[in-house]
């Protein structure tokens, strides 16, 4: 009878140790210790043995019992190990590895080059103003004395909004110094930047550039005040001291009389070649750049805003922003500012 015991408890320790899943140890539970079990069959065949063999028998048979319960729990837990194992095996990530850095976005070059601009005109006591990129026919045009059959209206260069038949996307940003001078009284001292708008593409001109316009309205102020700025602008912005400017007599209806500003080239320094005698390919050998628009502000806008042009004067310019970060920083392609390749804008 112990030899069947021992034989049994061998056979179910074998069969738990196969057994690989829940299932599988249950049914060999099932199949040794269960109530139909063959551990009760032993058990139920106790009662032909002697009272002596009984006890000995007995009380190895219940020790073994419970041994080999002890062995099906232990199967479990071994199996949730395993399970364990298997996971860990399969899902492992190694936390020595060093992290992927994400790729961190950088200021745009020219958002960059309007915050300097706007530090060097706040230095002379610029604030800044700020109006919508689409304006009203009205702020656009009219009100910056710019007339119904001006060339600036033509459908070559103004975006009309199809349905708002008096809305254009700004092409320029002019219209600010009108908004600004409608809400406020001299003196006038701000700067507005921003998108500009123009049906225009090629390597110097895209359809969306960007312009800084400035204004300054009091008594008494004059050209010298404008060539003063101006000059002031370039040299810092440019950081050289070396560099004059010049002005060219040249029409905007809302300027009496508008110029265009020019500055020395910073890179030929107004001398049209290089020292080593290269012509200057920047300037093309002219020695002079064109900058910007700027003038008087015209009587008429002045009243246009109620201003009494008897008693305030003004002036007012206009820089194309792009084209003096190309000039900068030698940028050759107006298209490489909006293409956002990292390998461009990672350079500034
Ligand atoms: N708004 C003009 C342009 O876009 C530039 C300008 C501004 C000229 C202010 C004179 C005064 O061409």
């Amino acid at each position: 009878m112990q030899e069947k015991i021992q034989k049994l408890k061998s056979d179910m320790l074998v069969n738990l140790k196969a057994a690989s899943s829940e299932s599988a140890i249950k049914d060999v539970e099932v199949k040794y210790l269960g109530r139909q079990g063959l551990f009760n069959d032993i058990m139920k065949s106790l009662k032909d043995l002697s009272d002596d063999d009984k006890r000995i028998v007995g009380k190895l048979a219940n020790e073994t019992k419970k041994e080999l319960e002890a062995a099906a729990e232990k199967r479990y837990s071994e199996l949730e190990g395993e399970k364990l194992d298997a996971i860990a095996d399969e899902e492992w990530i190694d936390v020595t590895v060093p992290g992927k850095k994400p790729a961190v976005g950088h200021r745009h070059l020219i958002s960059k080059f309007i915050d300097d601009l706007e530090m060097i005109f706040a230095k002379m006591g610029f604030s800044v103003a700020d109006g919508p990129e689409v304006e009203l026919e009205h702020y656009n045009f009219n009100q910056l004395n710019i007339p119904d059959d001006h060339p600036a209206r033509d459908m070559q260069d103004t975006f009309w909004l199809k349905d708002l038949k008096k809305h254009v996307l700004r092409t320029q940003t002019s219209p600010v110094q009108i908004r600004h001078m409608e809400t406020h009284e001299p003196p006038i001292r701000i700067i507005a930047m921003g998108k500009t708008f123009r049906k225009d593409s090629d390597a110097t001109h895209s359809p969306m550039f960007h312009q800084i316009e400035g204004l300054m309205v009091d008594e008494n102020i004059s050209m010298a005040n404008l060539k003063a700025v101006m000059t002031q602008m370039l040299q810092q912005i440019f950081e050289d001291t070396s560099i004059k400017t010049r002005f060219r007599v040249s029409y905007f209806p809302f300027v009496e009389p508008g110029m265009e500003v020019d500055c020395t080239c910073p890179i030929c320094h107004g001398d049209g070649k290089l020292d080593t005698g290269v012509p200057c390919r920047l300037c093309k050998q002219c020695g002079w750049l064109e900058i910007a628009g700027a003038g008087m502000v015209h009587p008429q806008v002045l009243e246009n805003v109620g201003y009494d042009p008897k008693k305030y004067t003004g002036f007012a310019f206009g820089i194309g922003i792009d084209r003096m970060v190309m000039i900068k920083y030698r940028v050759n392609h107006l298209r490489l500012f909006f293409e956002n390749d990292l390998r461009f804008i990672n350079q500034f």
